[in-house]
């Protein structure tokens, strides 16, 4: 699925929590109302050889064998965001990492009360998101 593909790109993850929450729907409908285009839209289960390939940077960390159960756990929803500094655009909707202080408004401030199940991940910079799209959407190059 394409639609107007314009200005910079982001890999968007709608996490397994927000699929079992039934949330996919709202959480697409504010990128979208936004302003944002979507290049590309998957459901995928990853497996845990995919997942540290993906937080490759958080692998070593303390919290990462529980992210990694949440993370492959279930069905994702993976997606190809596009726009005008969209990178920034989407960390700002989709707020703080921890869902207990994130600001009221944004996707994790008004649906989510959790520092691990956050609901989405989003690309922090023009790298990480060329790296995280190739892993993720290789065709797009
Ligand atoms: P991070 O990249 O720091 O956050 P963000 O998703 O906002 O870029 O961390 C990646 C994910 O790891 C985060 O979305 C949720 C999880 N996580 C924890 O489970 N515990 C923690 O203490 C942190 C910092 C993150
Ligand atoms: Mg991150």
């Amino acid at each position: 699925m394409s639609t107007s593909s314009q200005g910079e790109r982001s890999l968007v993850l709608i996490k397994p929590d927000a699929v079992r929450r039934g949330l996919v729907g709202e959480i697409i409908s504010r990128f979208e109302r936004k302003g944002l285009g979507i290049d590309a839209l998957e459901l995928r289960t990853i497996d845990g050889e995919f997942a540290d390939q993906h937080y490759a940077e958080h692998v070593e960390k303390p919290f990462y064998p529980p992210l990694k159960d949440f993370m492959t756990g279930g069905p994702l929803v993976a997606l190809v965001v596009s726009g005008d500094q969209v990178i920034e655009v989407v960390r700002g909707l989709v707020g703080a990492t921890d869902g207990r202080r994130a600001v009221a408004g944004t996707i994790r401030g008004d649906l989510s009360l959790s520092n691990r199940e956050n609901l989405v991940h989003a690309s922090d910079s023009v790298d990480s998101a060329k790296r995280e799209i190739g892993l993720w959407f290789p065709e797009l190059g």
